[in-house]
């Protein structure tokens, strides 16, 4: 069976998390998130979380060689076989060129990459409701998507938490970062053929519809 390899890309807040989570489960393929692994780090106040949030306070990216190196080492692991869900990363032409490399040492390729397309003012106001679940990292927006008990997961009974770089000043330096330093990923993955646009404004349940019929196409 050829592995899949799919990057989920967009701005953040665009969705990527929540589309790859669901994917995850319909494909039976592991979700990567670098910044889910970055946040897991920090907790254990590994030095790999001290240093990622030196860069992730101001919404910086943190450097190539940390990123690369990091995501390498989970794409390694056995779960990884059949291939992944990336989300969050390549997030730098250096990074992705990174992921080419190693997947053709395996004879793998980048399979597919469905770009989210979604306005930046309902990005904004998408991550001033974020909610993330201490425990189980499941998610939840204030207006769209809200928990059944205020601060508490439906899933689990985790306490919600608000992201500090969902702070308003610092959702703005991570748009400025994406524009800058991963919307050159949107030409990269077109001329590879594998770019998949979709409208990321519609309802969570109606973007998965379309990312997997989308995927079914392709
Ligand atoms: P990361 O955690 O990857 O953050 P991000 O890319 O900014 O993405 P988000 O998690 O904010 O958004 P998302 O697109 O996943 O949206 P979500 O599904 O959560 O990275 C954090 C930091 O780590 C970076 O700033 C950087 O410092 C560092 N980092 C990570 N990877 C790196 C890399 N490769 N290189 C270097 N540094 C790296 O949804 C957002 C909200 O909207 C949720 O509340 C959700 O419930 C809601 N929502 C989702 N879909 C919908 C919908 N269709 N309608 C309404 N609401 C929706």
């Amino acid at each position: 069976m050829t592995p899949l390899f799919i990057i989920m890309l967009g701005a953040p807040g665009a969705g990527k998390g929540t589309q790859a989570r669901l994917l995850s489960e319909t494909l039976g393929l592991p979700q990567i998130s670098s910044g889910d692994i970055f946040r897991e780090n920090l907790k254990n106040q590994t030095p790999l979380g001290l240093l990622a949030k030196t860069y992730m306070d101001s919404g910086a990216l943190v450097p190539d060689d940390v990123t690369i190196n990091m995501v390498m080492d989970r794409l390694s692991r056995p779960d990884c076989a059949n291939g992944a869900i990336l989300d969050g990363f390549p997030r730098t032409l250096a990074q992705a060129d990174a992921l080419d490399k190693a997947l053709a040492t395996v004879g793998a390729q980048v399979s597919k990459v469905p770009l989210l397309e979604v306005s930046d003012e309902a990005v904004i106001n998408r991550l001033a409701g974020r909610r993330v679940c201490r425990n189980c990292q499941a998610m939840y927006q204030l207006e769209f998507n809200p928990p059944q008990v205020a601060g508490k997961c439906d899933k689990c009974g985790g306490e919600l938490y608000r992201r500090a770089d969902d702070e308003s000043d610092t959702v703005r330096n991570r748009l400025f970062v994406y524009y800058k330093q991963t919307a050159p990923l949107v030409g990269y993955y077109f001329a590879h053929g594998v770019l998949l646009s979709l409208n990321g404004a519609r309802a969570i349940e109606a973007v998965q519809a379309d990312l997997l019929a989308a995927l079914k196409a392709a």
